[in-house]
């Protein structure tokens, strides 16, 4: 029988937070490491989209015979690689339910733009399962993450019969000398307003910056290989993707 996959968006007020990096690193290795099929609706028609960095992923794969070797083991697992659709917001939804229709998957993510004022934003938002905030502890970023949930929340205690379930927040780009004494009280504040924060954490660390390369062997960043054992260490990745297969109930 075919599977109803979950549709999750990956959404927040502001750019630069690191939504597409989350994106695609947690779901190359849901679907790469984890036996978890996804797919892909990218929203984004920028340089930074992650249609774009499937196509770098591409090249650098033709050019370089160790990401070959390792594809075509991932291949010989009976690993595919997963779809990534463009879309526009307002078509997103309807993009995803067509890649839904045609193969099984798990989790089918959305990759929204930075803002709620594009049109068909909000709908694709009501039209999901779940939505994915990341927040990068830093004040401003802060600010607006809040209002973003706080606005998605509102509609949703206005509209009862939508497919949106929940909104779950998460800290990102949390770094090490970060004043953990504001984000708590950020913490306490969120809670109190009915908000859902994620246990885990991802720090800031430049391997999430890291594409497959021909000058450089580590890489994290990715979209046909899952992130490497060595490097997921201490990337918070790991615990993020544990943590969310048991809120979806995966
Ligand atoms: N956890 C992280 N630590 C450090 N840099 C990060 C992290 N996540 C994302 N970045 C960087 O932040 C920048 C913006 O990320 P991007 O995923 O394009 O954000 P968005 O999709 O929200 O606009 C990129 O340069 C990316 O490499
Ligand atoms: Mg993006």
């Amino acid at each position: 029988m075919k599977k109803n996959p979950l549709f999750v968006a990956v959404s927040n007020q502001k750019g630069g937070v690191g939504k597409s990096t989350m994106l695609v690193t947690l779901a190359s290795l849901l679907n790469y490491s984890m036996d978890k099929s996804v797919a892909i609706v990218d929203c984004d028609s920028t340089q930074r989209s992650l249609f774009n960095l499937r196509e770098r992923d591409m090249e650098m794969v033709e050019k370089n015979k160790k990401y070959m070797v390792l594809l075509e083991e991932q291949r010989l697992r009976g690993c595919r690689i997963y779809p990534i659709r463009q879309a526009k917001p307002e078509n997103a939804r309807q993009v995803a339910g067509e890649l839904a229709a045609k193969a099984d998957f798990d989790i089918v993510f959305i990759d929204l733009p930075g803002s709620m004022d594009i049109s068909g934003v909000l709908q694709t938002i009501f039209n999901v399962d779940y939505v994915l905030t990341p927040i990068a502890a830093d004040n401003f970023v802060m600010d607006s993450s809040f209002v973003f949930a706080k606005s998605v929340m509102k509609f949703l205690e206005n509209r009862k019969n939508i497919p949106l379930k929940d909104v779950f927040l998460f800290w990102t780009k949390v770094k090490k000398r970060s004043n953990t004494e504001v984000l708590d009280n950020y913490m306490a504040l969120m809670k109190k307003q009915g908000l859902k924060i994620l246990d885990s954490a991802i720090p800031d660390l430049c391997r999430y910056d890291k594409e497959l390369s021909s000058r450089t062997r580590t890489y994290f960043r990715c979209s046909l290989l899952p992130p490497p054992a060595g490097q997921l260490k201490g990337s918070g990745l790991q615990e993020l993707a544990n943590e969310l297969i048991v809120k979806f109930n995966l």
